[in-house]
């Protein structure tokens, strides 16, 4: 992945908020190409993957007006898909939407995650499937009104969107003695969206090694939590970038643990 790119998506970080209301406006052919190439081109994992449906023809949002979950005037979709059987595609799946979603903030456009009020059938009708995929969740992609509308304001106080879980609940064991991009990646990670904002993942370091765990061993049936610490985990990998440590992800299924980011290249 480039570094360059990488860049960016860090500091689209900040400035990612869910839009649920746009002009209805499409998008230029030249950012829509972009945003495209972006999608096709990152795919670190076999098992999720995401398609920028330019042209849907058909509502997949099924929130209703006024509450959660209402998407409204949307020209473009993204598609998060994932190989079913493939044990970490969740985790993978959150990884690789979150790119798209921050390539898309990047280059202007508002998103939202989707997880729960889409229509799946009419999803799938949108992308070629493979006999074992699935979407898992999808994103409006478009012009987002200047102002919140009055309903995704309404909405946003449900969902306390801008509140974040302090530091000292998402690291339980404190982060005494943390090197700057160990600190840098959670901060990071902490500004991340969850489905109802509901922020599952936790950190502790290990060695030189930074584990994130679900807060709990019970996983959601229809928007997982994997789901969610996939985004996490692309947003500690740019944290740590941003102080100039490359590192990898592995999976682990150890419990509510799901993973080790292994710093690579630490600076002196
Ligand atoms: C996996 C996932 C699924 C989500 N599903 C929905 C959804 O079905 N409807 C909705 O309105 N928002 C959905 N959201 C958006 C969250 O409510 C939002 O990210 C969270 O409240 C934090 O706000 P922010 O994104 O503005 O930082 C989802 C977010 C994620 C990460």
């Amino acid at each position: 992945m480039q570094t360059e790119r990488m860049t960016a998506w860090f500091e689209a970080t900040a400035s990612r908020h869910s839009r649920r209301v746009y002009t209805a406006a499409p998008v230029d052919s030249e950012t829509l190409d972009t945003l495209a190439s972006a999608c096709e081109g990152f795919h670190p994992y076999p098992d999720a993957r995401v398609t920028l449906v330019t042209e849907p023809g058909t509502d997949i949002f099924t929130g209703v007006i006024g509450s959660y979950g209402k998407v409204t005037g949307a020209p473009h979709v993204l598609c998060v898909i994932v190989d079913e059987d493939a044990p970490f595609a969740q985790q993978h799946a959150g990884y690789v939407g979150e790119a798209a979603v921050l390539e898309a903030t990047s280059l202007g456009l508002g998103t939202c995650w989707i997880g729960g009020f889409f229509d799946p059938e009419k999803a799938a009708r949108l992308v070629r499937l493979g006999e074992n995929e699935r979407v898992v969740a999808v994103s409006p992609v478009g012009i987002a009104v200047d102002d919140y509308s009055g309903s995704e304001r309404a909405m946003r106080t449900m969902s306390s969107a801008h509140k974040r879980k302090s530091l000292e609940r998402i690291v339980p064991e404190g982060t005494a003695g943390w090197p700057d991009w160990a600190l840098a990646a959670v901060e990071c990670a902490r500004i991340a969206p969850s489905a109802v904002n509901r922020q599952p993942w936790r950190f502790r370091m290990r060695n030189r090694d930074l584990l994130i765990s679900r807060d709990s061993p019970i996983e959601m049936p229809r928007v997982t939590k994997a789901l969610d610490c996939g985004i996490a985990m692309l947003h500690i990998q740019l944290g740590a970038l941003s102080k100039g440590v490359m590192g990898r992800w592995e999976d682990l299924a150890e419990g509510p643990t799901m993973a080790r980011f292994v710093p690579l290249g630490e600076p002196e």
